[in-house]
């Protein structure tokens, strides 16, 4: 007992510190727990960044059907909207979701339509390695 409780006073401390360690052991899990509930495919992570980028090069707003802060690669990016032709999804993309056995998408296509960037490539564009289309 008095082993125990002696002890007890050093190891409060220590405690502490593995009930820290649980809650960031767990605030690391949530987001891990919820990946398989959403779509298998992702955008590849230097490719989002380098659309987001591109789009800060640019200052555009992208298009309210398009959830940049999430994945860039979903909704008209990925459905059979055409975004050639499109007035509201400028600038717009298109993503090709069967890289690594479906599991990675690559940005196809990047269409931005009268928005005053002529003549501004960005260097990010460099890492849009699939980007057979780029129309502006
Ligand atoms: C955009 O994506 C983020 C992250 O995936 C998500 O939390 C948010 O709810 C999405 N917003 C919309 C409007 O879909
Ligand atoms: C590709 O994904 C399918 C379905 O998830 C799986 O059955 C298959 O084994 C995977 N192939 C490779 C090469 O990983
Ligand atoms: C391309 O991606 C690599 C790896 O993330 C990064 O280091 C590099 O800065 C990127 N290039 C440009 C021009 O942003």
């Amino acid at each position: 007992m008095r082993h125990c409780s002696g002890g007890g006073g050093g190891g409060g401390g220590h405690g502490r510190q593995l009930l820290l360690l649980a809650v960031l052991a767990c605030s690391w899990a949530a987001p891990a727990e919820a990946q398989p509930q959403q779509a298998a495919a992702r955008t590849d992570p230097v490719e989002a960044a380098a659309l987001k980028a591109i789009l800060r090069r640019w200052r555009t707003k992208p298009p309210t059907t398009w959830n940049i802060s999430g994945e860039p690669c979903s909704g008209t990016a990925v459905d059979g909207t055409d975004i050639d032709n499109s007035p509201t999804i400028n600038p717009g993309i298109k993503c090709d979701c069967s890289f690594n056995n479906r599991t990675v998408c690559r940005i196809v296509k990047l269409r931005v339509y009268a928005l005053n960037v002529v003549g501004q490539i960005p260097a990010e564009l460099e890492n849009l390695t699939r980007l057979a289309n780029f129309k502006y």
